[in-house]
């Protein structure tokens, strides 16, 4: 299983049977999710011109957003990761029911694939949105970004890069960044695919499986290995996460879960079905397999 073999994950044949290898890739075991490289190459793979790709389209994704970012009162939205996602075009356009602050937003989008960012230019200028796009290693710090400046960071398929091989050593400082450029109350948006227990990621630094994900399965030594050298220096002696974001809020979608970190312990963590919006005691990971209302609440992971 690659990156690339599950890109779309709203083909249904493939959601409702997802069939998952026993081995790992070589992508995987050299750890190539990490380097710019492989996303290049990934974007230039046809050999024609770049359009718009989106990873496991989430058609909710964009109206998610300007809710969030109404919640809190917000300002600016950041997409970190964005390859060539037309997340913040939708977004600059908005519906004609989007409320005035909805339409002022600062938008930035920031990938390390220069074709990827300069394929986004050119359709801001086509389209006459005002979007800044900027080419950045998001682990090498998000040079030229201020601290507390982003009220909602959205991040869908970038942290997947971090939780295997290599990139497993870049986690940390991926996160510490996050965090950085959040604002106070901001929200931390974060849509993945990965076999990690999301919540104990952000506590610990620490990648174990979630168990509540379908598609998990035993991995070759070489990968148990790197995963346990994952970042225990986000931690500290009293478990909690230095970089200080936590999960307080998971919405169930269709295989997918969306999860909501804020900066700040959480006292409660919420989860909500995304199918219906029912609210669900049930303590994560320990989930139902659908919801009442046939919402999917296993989420997929690649792993
Ligand atoms: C699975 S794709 C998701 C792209 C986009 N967010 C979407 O949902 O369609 C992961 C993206 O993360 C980017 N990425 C990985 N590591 C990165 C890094 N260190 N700095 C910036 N971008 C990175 C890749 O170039 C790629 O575009």
């Amino acid at each position: 299983m690659s990156f690339q073999d599950c890109g779309r994950l709203d083909n249904s044949e493939y959601l409702e049977d997802p069939v998952l290898s026993n081995e790992m890739t070589e992508d995987q075991e050299s750890g190539s999710f990490d380097k710019v490289e492989y996303w290049s190459k990934f974007y230039k793979s046809d050999g024609d011109e770049l359009e718009f790709y989106e990873w496991y389209s989430a058609e909710w994704l964009p109206e998610f957003v300007s809710t969030e970012v109404d919640k809190v009162d917000g300002d600016s939205v950041l997409d970190i990761g964005c390859g060539t996602s037309p997340l913040l075009f939708t977004l600059a356009n908005g519906s004609s029911d989007t409320s005035e602050r909805i339409q002022e937003l600062k938008l930035v989008g920031v990938d390390f694939v220069e074709e990827a960012i300069e394929f986004l230019k050119k359709e801001a200028i086509a389209q006459s949105v005002d979007i800044d796009f900027r080419v950045m290693d998001v682990t090498q710090g998000l040079q030229g970004i201020r601290s507390s400046s982003f009220s909602v960071v959205v991040d869908k398929g970038c942290l997947d890069c971090f939780v295997t091989g290599e990139g497993t050593s870049k986690l940390a400082g991926y996160l510490k960044e996050v965090a950085r450029v959040l604002k106070g109350n901001g929200s931390f948006l974060l849509l993945p695919v990965n076999f990690a227990n999301i919540r104990h990621l952000l506590q610990t630094g620490e990648i174990v499986a979630d168990t509540d994900a379908d598609g998990v399965r035993s991995s070759s030594a070489a990968a148990l290995e790197a995963r346990k050298r994952a970042d225990s220096a986000t931690t500290d002696v009293q478990g909690t996460s230095r970089h200080g974001l936590e999960v307080h809020h998971i919405v169930l979608y269709q295989q997918k879960h969306l999860y909501i970190c804020k900066l700040g312990p959480c006292e409660k963590l919420s989860v909500t079905c995304g199918g219906c919006g029912l609210n669900m005691e049930a303590s994560y990971p320990k989930l139902d397999k659908q919801c009442v209302c046939g919402n999917a609440l296993r989420r997929f992971a690649l792993s």
